[in-house]
Order: structure tokens, then sequence, then C-alpha cells
């Protein structure tokens, strides 16, 4: 998701007073719904819990346990499902070991259970699972436990529209299988699944009458789903082959059939009203809308159409596509419909707002009389000027009470929950975003998360669960840990102790008590974000394309990071941890993002006041931190543009096709666009894409300004902006170049030569511009 539109001056005015009447006249609707303070038992959900026999569900958390910790460790451990542990819906599980050598852990479902092992292995073994690396030194003897744990919500809800394109886009089963069972483990029990819909939408397309072409069309390619689904894009990366669809309806049926196993309750796709353009031609009778242009794409790759909801076709459309859904995927009755998502209505009438939901839900309900609709509230923050508390409470309840769910999407930093008085009583969940693209760049906000979360627990409201929701993942591994413990945790957690421990689980019980420190540092500075620079999309100016743009980019005080980085590199760190190198070779990532920045800053100091020794000084420092970023990101495996392109050619069935992927592949996280409609937005601090794309584009840059300072010309950005477009982005996401993907180097003794070269620069400059 994006947001891009300029965003009008006084538009934080505008949401504060919107937030500020909105808590106002909340006071007024918790008298309205007091009762609903055991929130989860005014909606009835029980009949979206994927269930088997409870010998499966023994057997499926025992198998997950062994795919985690071995055959052998996983002995040691007896899980089982027992319903009758807790008398409502809401999951929880008994975690218990007095002398013996087994640990029992009963849930009331798998995902309760499995996330039960999870909490003992992190809280009292000291062992920690990420999205790659695990740390799990289990010691000889377990302690003994009794711990009974009830999850304050009904839902934790997983996954954003837009990761499978950002993130699962290349993925084959064995990728898959380790995400769904860090899934359990964490508590998630709703996720998202649309991969094969276009395979489903192929057959229905073909019966409506459309021809191959008109489909082909309309897909975009596989790294640009995410967005057709949405209908923000179209065409654009396509077209998709039969070997593709087929590939994804194989792997939709594993994943649905795992998730279900495990207890995940999938949320499959509906009917929004989105159709291809070719129903123009095939139904010229039809209410049919175009929908807005999204983010300058060209007319051959934007604005589908919108059946009107009034339309009998509507009806016709929706109903054989969700038959269709359920006969190849089955049900387990949560479904996604996301009209509107950054598309803005093409009337404000409250009348036809109404009608839009009512016809999604209506047909929805027909096919399965047990649908409960899943709507992204993204809307109701990135349209807010269109989204009128009216507007909203027409649109929202058109739909029975409690068949919509609504997900209040970025609410750690733009909650709608307030302003919108709960979502008019529909279910919400509350749903940290986080990040945006799938970009690097270390951030979080966990007093405000371990706060906020405490608060809207406390306040009787229709709230019904927690989601994580990062258009990307592989990033900021911390922030979702500590998510995952505010799931179970009534009370507000101790950050203090819990991010040291953090430090401990991730690096092994052994840490030094200076790395311990370096996390200490994080968490109070690059992990107490305040919101103060709006939303972070990882535009840094290391990796965005070259401007004279200023703009924030540090709400923390810098030396304090490079404290943090000096305390990383402690003597006595872990030897043979992957989290280790990966948070040494990201910390200093980070803080050569930053002192390029710096330089930067120097650099535009330099060149206004036409120092050339001070301007040539700041560039060529520029020139090296890119150089040096390279370095340093190709020790890491999770850094390397290789993995990316390679896993995007291995998707494809044959060379034409692989071109294809690889052009996908590498027009997501640079042009975003046949012309850069986005670019840059999905960037990533790749070693590769540092080399062959930030750098040339950040020379050609320092030339015309270099240029310019040499003739006292000003710089001509339209000149460069094509000269770039046209010389290195574009070359770049048509290249066939290949890139290592295995890491070389030793990532510590590349770490400590960065720091020990550029810290005593730091420090020895008095240069103003430098910012303590
Ligand atoms: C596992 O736990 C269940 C229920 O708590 C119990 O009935 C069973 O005997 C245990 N099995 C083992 C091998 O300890
Ligand atoms: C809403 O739907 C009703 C019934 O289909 C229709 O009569 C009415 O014109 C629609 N209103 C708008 C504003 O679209
Ligand atoms: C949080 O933990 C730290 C370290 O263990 C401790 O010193 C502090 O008193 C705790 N704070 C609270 C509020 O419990
Ligand atoms: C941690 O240190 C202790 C004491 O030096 C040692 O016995 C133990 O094996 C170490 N554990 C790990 C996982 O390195
Ligand atoms: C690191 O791992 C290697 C290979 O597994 C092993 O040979 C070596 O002893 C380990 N080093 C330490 C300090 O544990
Ligand atoms: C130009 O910048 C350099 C380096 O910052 C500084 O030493 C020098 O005094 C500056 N020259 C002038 C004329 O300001
Ligand atoms: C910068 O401009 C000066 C003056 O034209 C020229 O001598 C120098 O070579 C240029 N430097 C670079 C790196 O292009
Ligand atoms: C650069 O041009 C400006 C006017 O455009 C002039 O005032 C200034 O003196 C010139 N500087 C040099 C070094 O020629």
């Amino acid at each position: 998701m994006v947001q891009l539109k300029a965003i009008p001056r006084n538009y934080f005015l505008f949401l504060g007073l919107l937030l500020l009447t909105g808590s106002i006249t909340c006071n007024v609707l918790d008298n309205q719904i007091e009762d609903s303070v055991h929130r989860s038992s005014k909606f009835d959900f029980s009949h979206v819990h994927p269930s088997s026999t409870i010998y499966e569900q023994n057997i499926a958390a025992q198998n997950l346990v062994r795919r985690v910790i071995g055959e052998d460790a996983a002995r040691t451990f007896n899980l089982t499902v027992d319903k009758t542990l807790t008398e409502s819906e809401k999951d929880a599980f008994h975690l218990f070991k007095q002398g013996g050598n087994t640990v029992h852990i009963v849930g009331n479902s798998v995902t309760a259970a499995v996330s039960g092992f999870h909490y003992y292995l992190k809280h009292y073994l000291n062992c920690h699972i990420s999205w790659d690396y695990d740390q799990l030194h289990l010691p000889d003897s377990y302690p003994d436990v009794d711990v009974y744990v009830k999850f304050p919500e009904r839902f934790r809800l997983f996954q954003n529209m837009c990761t499978p394109s950002y993130s699962y886009v290349w993925w084959s089963w064995a990728r898959w299988e380790r995400e769904i069972d860090r899934w359990a483990l964490n508590g998630f029990n709703l996720v998202y699944a649309g991969s094969g819909v276009e395979g489903v939408w192929t057959k229905v397309y073909r019966e409506l009458g459309l021809s191959q072409t008109d489909i082909h069309d309309y897909f975009s390619g596989p790294a640009f789903l995410a967005w057709n689904r949405m209908g923000n894009v179209r065409g654009w990366g396509g077209p998709l082959s039969v070997a593709w669809h087929s590939g994804q309806s194989l792997l939709q049926r594993r994943i649905l059939s795992r998730m279900r196993e495990l207890s995940i309750t999938p949320i499959l796709p509906a009917f929004s009203g989105i159709v291809p353009n070719a129903f123009q031609r095939l139904y010229p009778n039809s209410k049919l809308s175009k929908l807005s242009r999204w983010c300058h794409f060209e007319d051959k790759y934007c604005c589908p159409l919108l059946l009107d909801p009034s339309d009998e076709l509507f009806a016709k459309v929706g109903t054989k596509f969700q038959q269709e859904v359920i006969a190849q995927f089955g049900t387990n009755h949560m479904y996604s419909a996301d009209t509107f998502n950054e598309n803005v209505p093409e009337h404000g009438d409250e009348e036809y707002l109404a009608n839009v939901s009512r016809s999604i839900y209506r047909v929805m309900s027909a096919v399965d009389s047990k649908a409960i609709w899943v709507l992204q509230g993204w809307m109701f923050v990135n349209e807010v000027l269109f989204w009128t508390e009216d507007r909203v409470k027409a649109f929202l309840t058109a739909v029975p009470q409690g068949k919509l769910l609504v997900l209040d999407l970025c609410a750690e930093e733009l909650p709608s929950h307030d302003r919108l008085h709960s979502f008019y009583g529909q279910p919400y969940i509350w749903c940290m975003l986080h990040n945006y693209g799938a970009t690097l760049g270390m951030h979080g906000s966990l007093p405000k998360v371990n706060e906020d979360v405490h608060q809207v627990r406390n306040t009787p409201d229709s709230m019904v669960g927690l989601g994580m929701v990062p258009e990307g993942i592989d990033q900021n591994y911390v922030v979702y840990d500590f998510m995952s413990d505010v799931f179970w945790s009534p009370d507000l957690l101790n950050l203090t102790s819990w991010i040291s421990n953090y430090a401990r689980r991730r690096y092994g019980p052994n840490v030094s008590a200076n790395i311990v420190e370096s996390w200490r540092l994080l968490g109070d500075t690059l992990y107490s974000y305040d919101h103060s620079l709006g939303r972070l999309h990882g535009l840094y100016k290391i990796c965005a394309r070259p401007s004279l743009k200023r703009a924030p980019e540090t709400w923390y005080d810098i030396h304090l990071l490079f404290k943090a980085w000096g305390f990383m590199l402690d003597e006595s760190h872990p030897v043979n941890s992957s989290n280790y190198n990966y948070d040494l070779v990201d910390i200093t990532r980070q803080s050569l993002q930053v002192l390029f920045s710096e330089q930067f800053e120097i650099l535009l100091a330099g060149f206004e006041v036409q120092n050339v020794t001070k301007f040539s000084a700041a560039r060529d420092s520029m020139i090296q931190i890119l150089n040096d970023l390279n370095e340093i990101l190709g020790t890491e495996k999770k850094f390397l543009l290789g993995v990316w392109l390679n896993s995007a050619k291995s998707a494809a069935s044959n060379v034409l096709e692989s071109h294809i992927m690889e052009q996908n592949a590498r027009n997501q996280i640079t042009l975003w666009g046949p012309n850069g409609e986005i670019v840059d937005y999905a960037n990533k601090q790749w070693s590769g894409v540092v080399s062959s794309f930030f750098l040339p584009r950040w020379s050609l840059f320092l030339d015309y300004l270099n240029t310019s300072l040499a003739t006292n010309t000003s710089l001509d950005q339209t000149k460069y902006k094509t000269d770039v477009l046209n010389n290195v982005e574009k070359p770049f996401t048509y290249s066939l170049e290949t890139y290592p993907d295995s890491p070389s180097g030793d990532s510590y003794q590349i770490a400590k030569k960065l720091y020990q070269f550029w810290i005593p620069k730091i420090s020895a400059s008095q240069d103003p511009t430098i910012r303590s």
C-alpha cells in the first residue's frame, strides 16, 4: 500500500481535530455499549474455527514441535488439545512440569498448544525463532513450570494484503512451511490466504466470455498481484502462465491444509466488484465505472472497472467466483473484499456507499450463510478526507452487526477506532502496520504499542483481536517478537527487562553485557519512535532517487546509534550466531545510512556557498559509504540481491518466463512501475542493489552537482531525472546481470574496520551541520 497523493498541509491538524471530536463522542458510545466489556461474547465466531478430530490435532501439534526442534528433543514435550480447558472461544494454554522429564502443554486449540510450547522456548529456555535464523540451544535439564495463559482477545491476525507480493512471491513450499509454523508459534489464528486466486478467476472469466487475451491484459505479474487484486494496477509485469496458475493453486492447497491442521483460520478472497476492462465490451449494458487512477499509472496499466452493485451482473459474477473459490479451496467462512483500497469512490452519496457494502455482503452470505467479511480499514486513514463519519457509518452499518470485521490497519500510529466510534459497533482488530514496502531501516514504537494496546484493552468497545500487518517481513525482528508477547500479556510489559531478555534469546545465553547494552540503547532510541516524522516509508537519502530535497530522517540522537554500534562490536561476541551476524550487518547498514545523510548535508552546505573543498570531500565520502555499504551487506545472505533474483528465476517454467520473473523482481524493488510511478517505494538496501543502482545514480547526480558548481549554474533537476531514468534505472530493471547468492567476507572484521574508519571522522568533525 502506498500513500502518494500530496498530503494537504492541514492534514494532520484536520486529523487531530477528527480524533479529538472522536474521543469526545466516544464517551457517549461507551455508555451505549457498556455491556460489551465481555467483547467477543457479543459476537459469534465459533463457526470459523478449523477443526479436526482431537487425535489429529494432537498429532499436528506434536509434528510441529518435531519440525522446530527435531525428533529427539521433541520427546520432552507432550502437547495435547483439550477444548474444555476454557469455557470461552478464546485461546488458552496450560504449561506444566513438576519434576519428571516431560513438559506438558495443553491448549484448547492447536495454535494455543503450539504457542504454549513457544512461550516455554522463549521465556524458560531462552530460545529464539525468527523469519530465518533460530537460536535453539536447549539445556540438559528443563526448568519446572506451572503457567496458565489465556489470550485476552479472540483473534491474532497476521499479514497485509501487500505481504504476498513483497515477501512471499517467489516462495516454494519449504519456505511456506516454516512461515506457517511461525504463525502458529506466535499465536496467530487468522491469516489471509490468497495464493492461486488468479487461477480461480481465469476459470470464472472464461465462463463469462473473456478471451485469453482479455485475461492476459488484466493480470499483472507475480510481483504486482497484490495491487491487481485491489484494483490499483492491471497488466503491468504480466502475463501469468498456465504453469504459474497450477503451481500457485497447488501451493494454496498445501498452505490451507497446513493452516487448518494448525487451527489457523484462513481468510479467502471474495468479490469486491472490481472487474477487467473487457467487461465493457462483453456487457455493454451493465453499469460499469472506471476506478480512480492510482499513482500516475498510464491507462494501459491502470483503472480497472467497478461493477455497480445494483447491476444484476454483480451478483452473478460474485456468486460464480465465490462458489468456485469454495469448490477449489473449501472455506472457514472468513472472506476479504477491498473495493476502495486507495480507490476513492466515484460518489460520496451515503446510499451508494451502503449499496456497495450491502451488495458485497449479500453475495457473500447468499453463497455461504455463515460468511464474515474482513475489511481493511486503510482507506479510512489514507483517504480520511473522503471517509467522513457519515459515509463510514453508512458503509459499515449496511452489513449486519458482527458480520463485518474491520482491520484498524495502522493503529499504532493513526488509529481509526476512536474517530469512527469503534467502527459503529462492528468488531475490529487493532493492527500494527509498522512496515511499508519491505524496506529496511531500523525503527519501531515498542513503548507506544505496549501502552496503546493496554489502553484499548481497557476501553470497552468492539475490539476483538490484535494484528501485525507489515507490508513486508524480514526486517526489524525485535518489533514483531515484542508484539507477539503483547498478544498474551494482560499487563504492560517491562521494556527494560524485555529488551535484555530479547538479546539473550536471540544470540544465546552467554551474550556479553556490552551487546545487551547495545540493545538497551536501541530500545531507547530507534525502537522508541514517537511518530514525529509521520509514516516511515524507508526512503532514506542513500536509497531514494537523489535530489536536493532535505527531510529529517532521525528522531533519535545519532551518537547513541553509533554507541550501540560500538557495543555490538564487542570482542566477546557470539561467534557462530547467524542472528548476531544479521544484526551486526543491520546496525552497520543503519549507521552508514545515517552517515550518508550527514555527509549529504555537508555536501549541500559546501554547494550552497560554493566551497569546492568542502563539496568534494563530502562527495568522496558519500561514494565511499556506498561502496562500504555494498561490502558489508555482501557478508550476510539476507542482504543479497542475488538471492531475490535467483528465487524469482527459479519460480519460472521456461526461459521467457524467467526473464519476466526477473524483470518483476527488479522492477518492484526499484522503479515500481514502467516509468518509476512509485520509484523506490519498496527499495532494498541489499548488496548488488547498492552497487548497481544506488551508486551509479548517486555518481551521476554528484557529477551534475559538480558541473553545476564548476560552471556556476543551477542544477537542472528535470534533465537529471530523465538522464537517471533512462541511463541507470530502466537499464537496471531490464538487465540480466547475475549476482552472488551466497555471502562473502567476514561480517565482524568488515564491520569493525568500517566502525574504526568512520567514527573518528565523525567525532573529529566540528561541522555544525552534524547534529548531536
Ligand atoms: C500427555 O498429556 C496427556 C494430557 O495431559 C496425558 O493424558 C498423557 O498421559 C501424556 N502423555 C505422556 C506420554 O506423558
Ligand atoms: C441503491 O440500490 C437500490 C436498490 O438496488 C437502488 O434502487 C438505488 O438507486 C441505489 N442507490 C444509489 C445511490 O446507487
Ligand atoms: C523493569 O525491569 C527492570 C530490570 O529488571 C527493573 O529494574 C525495573 O524496576 C522494572 N520496572 C518496573 C516498572 O517493574
Ligand atoms: C555458556 O557459558 C557456560 C559457562 O562458561 C558454558 O558452560 C556453556 O556451555 C555456555 N553455553 C553456550 C550455549 O555457549
Ligand atoms: C562454530 O561452528 C563451527 C562449525 O560448526 C565449529 O567448527 C566451531 O567450533 C564453532 N565455533 C565456536 C566458537 O563455537
Ligand atoms: C571550505 O570548507 C573547508 C572544509 O570544511 C574549510 O576548511 C574552509 O575554511 C572553507 N572555505 C571557506 C572559504 O569558507
Ligand atoms: C568536478 O569539476 C571539476 C571542474 O570542472 C573537474 O576538474 C573535476 O574533474 C570534476 N570532478 C569529478 C569527480 O567529476
Ligand atoms: C555565480 O553566479 C551568481 C549569479 O548567478 C553571481 O552572483 C556569483 O558571483 C557567481 N559566482 C562566481 C564564483 O562566479
